[in-house]
């Protein structure tokens, strides 16, 4: 019964793509030099957000106990789907127990073939999260790939299908999370509006970090007139766990109706949405951290590509390291660990085969120290 997934692992094992869990987060400071993290502004362990935390619990409990169409519903809930909307300059928002979970409940659920009458067209960069992929899978929407963050092969693809009838969408994120380059928002925006279809923005890696007082990146962009979905997460920047769609009220009420990822699962935890919307609103007031963010990759970017590295096109806080041979990578990264340097490995399906990286990720407590300390040790084991 067993062997099928046994020849599975066994395959992996033999390509060298099998997955381990990651290292033990430690407790306390360890002196290792980290830059595997998604707490991109160090506030997973900010205490007024822990004590934010804490309180919902007390007043709510720590499970929510059903799902938010049952007993899980209260009304911490709603004040932070308002707070959410209005930094989104959206009508309303909703809540979700992860990203992952945002994505493939509420895009599945907006491209289903039965509500539309007939198979939507999806125009998706190639790049995209698999929360996104696994979505439009799921969905069985025609699938239309453009290069990444290519626009000229976005227009050209939704020129040929200009007379074709069945609903667009485009589907992007605005930081991805694997390259830190950005989408080309204003150009896909007007796309959008040229070819009358929908947009889905991802700004997982964006929430907190760009954007009008850090909520993300499609608050620069004019949407008002153009129909779209923005979805992030509270599991980056934010520092806590949990996912989030803004959106106007008829597709919130769609998705509540619709969505079985969220009818049918308990509610996030009240802890953690307490924890979340004190993040969400200490946010706005972390222009200094989102700078120094800024500048560190500036530095790092620059130090890298003097070296010779191939950091892709990273224009934020995330950096990759291109060194295109899985081996090459995973050695590369015990060789940092053992040298007290943490960096993540990333590896095909979740990046194109041949570019195998080591993702570096940046926060605001980084020092210009601890980029010298990275570039140089890179430098020298990768000699050795
Ligand atoms: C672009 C993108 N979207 C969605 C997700 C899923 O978010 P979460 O980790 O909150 O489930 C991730 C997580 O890595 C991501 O990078």
């Amino acid at each position: 019964m067993y062997k099928a997934y046994e020849k599975y692992l066994s395959t992996l094992h033999n390509s060298a793509k099998y997955r381990r869990l990651g290292q033990f987060r430690q407790e306390s400071n360890t002196g290792l030099l980290d830059f595997s993290t998604n707490d991109y502004l160090n506030l997973s362990h900010h205490k007024d957000i822990i004590k934010a935390g804490e309180i919902a619990a007390q007043r709510y409990g720590i499970g929510s106990t059903g799902s938010r169409l049952l007993s899980g519903n209260c009304k911490l809930f709603e004040e932070f789907e308002s707070a959410i909307a209005k930094d989104k300059k959206t009508d309303s928002s909703l809540i979700f127990n992860s990203g992952f979970q945002a994505n493939i409940s509420t895009l599945a659920c907006i491209l289903d073939d039965k509500i539309l009458n007939e198979k939507p067209l999806v125009f998706f960069d190639k790049l995209n999260h698999s929360s996104l992929y696994q979505a439009v899978f799921l969905s069985k929407a025609e699938l239309k790939r453009y290069h990444h963050n290519d626009i000229n092969h976005l227009e050209l693809l939704l020129r040929e299908y200009q007379n074709d009838t069945r609903l667009k969408f485009i589907v992007t994120e605005t930081v991805f999370g694997m390259d830190g380059d950005i989408a080309p928002l204003e150009e896909i925006a007007a796309l959008t509006k040229k070819f009358n279809a929908f947009l889905y923005l991802d700004e997982a890696h964006a929430t907190g970090v760009f954007g009008l007082n850090g909520y993300g990146l499609a608050t620069g962009v004019e949407l008002q007139d153009i129909p779209h979905i923005i979805m992030g997460t509270f599991s980056k920047a934010i520092g806590v766990s949990g996912g989030y769609i803004a959106c106007n009220n008829i597709m919130r009420d769609f998705i509540i109706n619709k969505a079985t990822g969220f009818i049918y699962s308990t509610a996030a935890s009240p802890a953690l949405v307490g924890a979340a919307f004190k993040a969400w609103e200490l946010v706005k007031s972390l222009d200094k951290e989102r700078k120094t963010l800024q500048n560190l990759g500036n530095t790092l970017r620059k130090m890298l590509k003097g070296h010779g590295f191939n950091i892709g096109r990273s224009q934020t806080h995330i950096i990759p390291i291109i060194l295109n041979e899985e081996d090459k990578c995973l050695k590369t990264q015990k060789a940092l660990f053992q040298e007290g340097i943490v960096v993540s490995c990333i590896r095909p399906p979740t990046v194109p085969p041949g570019t195998s990286r080591l993702r570096i990720a940046l926060t605001h407590k980084h020092t210009n120290q601890d980029l010298n300390r990275l570039v140089e040790t890179l430098s020298r084991v990768l000699k050795s």
